[in-house]
């Protein structure tokens, strides 16, 4: 079996490139066109894997060939920062847009699986808890990337019923885990960098009561992995989150690691009064399964970033 990862050099796919299960696989196609400069993830992959890295665009007539001699694809590429995304909505049009178009036509073409990874943040202004049933006008993204996600979603849904495209879009809730390819826009990994370097957190000023969903890196690597192992490609959407938490929950952990943390508050265009949690039943009724920790994994990100200030003191 092939496999194609775009994206693969993001803050998931340089974890996922290095999945133990990809040693049972014949050839890794790895894509990325360095949009985001992680050249690092490229950096001592494991022996024992047939990996094919191309500097590609994932709209560029390269990625037919890749796809043609690939059984799934796993089409991590996307313009991913939500709150800059709101600057800069030609660029996620295009890429999360059409470039999801491109892929998701030559898997058509080719009768190639496809996972799309979406976020939890097409559910956007809700209350109370949530999950799949959750349709059409009730969701509400709040950001151009999110509504390019919700755009994704359902151009999936009409190409399968046009063209027979096999495909399962997992709803992320916002990652948190340390990667080689890590990045740090997104609430738990801000908050991390920010306190272990001796900032201020800035923390959203309606945020700090509020629920929201998180998946911890290693429970999205499982789902990629429980997907392709078990032929999930049911045309369905599963959310794929390991826990529901306040920013207050958040910054307490962080704050046992970094006890002199201090905080901002600051503005932002997608502040949300409402609190809402994200259910993972119907994931876990499929056989997704979670075993991500939030203190395990804040600890094992604050050590790999212990020595970048020494006058923040840590406790690892
Ligand atoms: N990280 C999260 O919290 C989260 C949550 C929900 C969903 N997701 C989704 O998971 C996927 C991966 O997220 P991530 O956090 O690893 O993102 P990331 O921004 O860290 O990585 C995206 C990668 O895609 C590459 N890329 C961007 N445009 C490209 C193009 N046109 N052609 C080829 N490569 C291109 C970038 O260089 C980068 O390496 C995204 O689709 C994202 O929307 C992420």
């Amino acid at each position: 079996m092939n496999i194609c990862i775009t994206g693969a050099l993001g803050h998931i796919g340089s974890a996922l490139i290095r999945s133990d299960s990809l040693r049972s696989v014949d050839r890794v196609y790895l894509i990325d066109n360095f949009l985001t400069q992680r050249y690092a993830s490229l950096f001592d992959l494991p022996d024992g894997i047939t990996y094919s890295f191309h500097e590609s665009d994932i709209l560029s007539d390269a990625m037919r060939p890749i796809i043609r001699d690939s059984d799934v694809v796993i089409h991590l590429a996307a313009i991913t920062d939500a709150e800059t995304s709101f600057h800069k909505p030609e660029q996620v049009n295009k890429v999360n847009k059409k470039g999801l178009r491109h892929i998701a036509k030559l898997c058509a073409e080719y009768g190639r699986f496809l996972i799309f990874p979406s976020t939890t943040s097409v559910y956007g202004v809700q209350e109370g808890l949530v999950d799949e049933s959750c349709q059409g006008k009730d969701l509400k993204p709040q950001s151009p990337y999110a509504e390019s996600k919700l755009y994704g979603e359902k151009y999936l849904s009409t190409l399968a019923k046009k063209n027979g495209l096999k495909f399962v879009t997992l709803r992320l809730g916002t990652i948190f885990g340390y990667s080689i390819g890590m990045r740090f826009h997104t609430a738990v990994n801000k908050f991390i960098w920010q306190a272990a370097i001796g900032q201020p957190l800035t923390v959203w000023k309606t945020a700090l009561n509020q629920k929201r969903p998180y998946c911890d890196l290693k429970d999205a690597i499982s789902a990629f992995n429980h997907a392709m192992e078990n032929k999930i490609f049911d045309q369905e959407i599963y959310n794929i989150v390991t826990t529901n938490l306040t920013v207050k929950e958040i910054i307490d952990a962080i704050k046992k690691r970094v006890p002199g943390l201090n905080i901002t508050f600051t503005d932002s265009p997608i502040m949300n009064l409402l609190s809402y949690e994200v259910s993972n039943q119907m994931s876990l009724e499929k056989g997704f399964s979670y075993s991500g920790d939030l203190t395990e994994s804040i600890k094992h990100s604050i050590r790999k970033l212990r020595n970048a200030n020494s006058s923040v003191k840590i406790t690892v």
